[in-house]
């Protein structure tokens, strides 16, 4: 079983190629400095770029898996939720490709695939359900935080989201409130680094809350504030260092924390994270440390898997194929607003 599974539900054009549970290829194209003068991800340029790309980055995965389209079983792509314009370049390509070599189409969540892509590990990377276990599975990325609860493979639901800002968007604006580049979690990391990340004692949004819901966009308020308040931090390089790390740490905090207490309430063994904002190693370290305490299992989505990719959405519709759970019809049209369930 070969199949071709296509990712553009933001801003990148991802293509893999996966054959029984394995990733053979998995070719990203990212937009980040298309959109990085503009601060933030513009869904027009998006899928104007994913036209541009989608051809060759589809015959580089197809090409270095040694494959052409006549090997291809079964088709894949993103049906949403994602930027509207973005997604439809992704789906109506792997919908015509499907059409013409008359073979089954998968229609993918994006959510759903985040919580398959912790299970795709090591070189090759392989899905290893063999080691699956219910799990509290966090995606965590600059459009989404959600925690959900993993029951069984394709029985999840959805515990908690944010209920303003992502946590992903709440680093990006606090970077942007320095004055650093987008997307700017991982120059904010990097600042961090060496920082006193007790200096200032921001906000931990609904920590002490029984919800499983987040919120990140008072914590983002109390940081501007504070530079409002305190400008000369901006002309420093350890008062920018000790203000990024203080951040950081709130944030971490808030996510750790209310996933752990999520996995210890529900009974399950096991914690899973993915999302672009499971690159930061401050959030991988403290959630290996508070698992380890806790007798928690921790499976992290390998560094390429973290941020979006093709590969996640491939794995998910062969595991799809290999339960038996009908193609998508040819006929269905993308849905921005996919949700993961209740
Ligand atoms: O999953 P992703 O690539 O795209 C979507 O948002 O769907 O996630 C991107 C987000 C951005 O907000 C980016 O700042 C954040 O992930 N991010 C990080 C790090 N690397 C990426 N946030 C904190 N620390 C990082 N190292
Ligand atoms: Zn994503």
């Amino acid at each position: 079983m070969m199949l071709l599974a296509i990712e553009t539900s933001c801003d990148e054009t991802s293509v893999a190629v996966v054959q029984n549970g394995v990733v053979l290829t998995n070719v990203v194209a990212s937009q980040i400095k298309l959109h990085e003068e503009y601060g933030g991800v513009v869904p027009e340029l998006a899928s104007r770029e994913h036209l541009r790309n989608l051809h060759s980055v589809a015959g580089e995965a197809m090409a270095r898996a040694g494959v052409g389209p006549e090997d291809i079983d079964a088709f894949a792509a993103t049906q949403g939720p994602g930027l509207p314009s973005a997604l439809m370049i992704g789906f109506q390509a792997a919908q015509a490709m499907a059409f013409v070599l008359r073979k089954p189409l998968y229609g993918i969540n994006h959510h759903e695939a985040h919580l398959y892509s912790p299970w795709i590990k090591g070189t090759p990377p392989r899905a290893c359900f063999e080691e699956f276990e219910p799990s509290i599975s966090l995606i965590v990325s600059g459009g989404h935080t959600i925690l959900a609860h993993v029951r069984a493979e394709q029985d999840h639901i959805v515990l908690g989201s944010t209920v303003d800002d992502a946590a992903g968007e709440c680093f990006d604006k606090i970077a942007k409130l320095i004055g650093l580049p987008y997307p700017g979690g991982p120059a904010l990391e990097r600042l961090a680094s060496g920082g006193n990340s007790s200096a200032h004692s921001f906000p931990r949004p609904l920590l002490q809350s029984a919800s499983d819901d987040f919120s990140f966009s008072g914590l983002k308020t109390s940081v501007r504030y504070f530079i409002r308040d305190n400008p000369a931090v901006l002309e420093s390089a350890s008062g920018l260092r000790d203000l990024c790390a203080s951040a950081q740490a709130a944030i971490v905090e808030v996510l750790v924390t209310k996933t752990v207490r999520a996995a210890r309430r529900l009974q399950v063994g096991c914690v899973t994270a993915s999302g672009g904002v499971t690159c930061n190693r401050l959030l991988r370290s403290e959630l290996e440390l508070h698992c380890q305490k806790h007798g928690l299992k921790l499976c992290l989505a390998d560094q390429g898997f973290c941020t979006d990719n093709a590969g996640m959405v491939g794995i998910l519709a062969e595991r799809k194929i290999l339960l038996n759970i009908p193609a998508t019809g040819l006929g269905v049209e993308i849905n921005p607003y996919l949700s993961l369930g209740v």
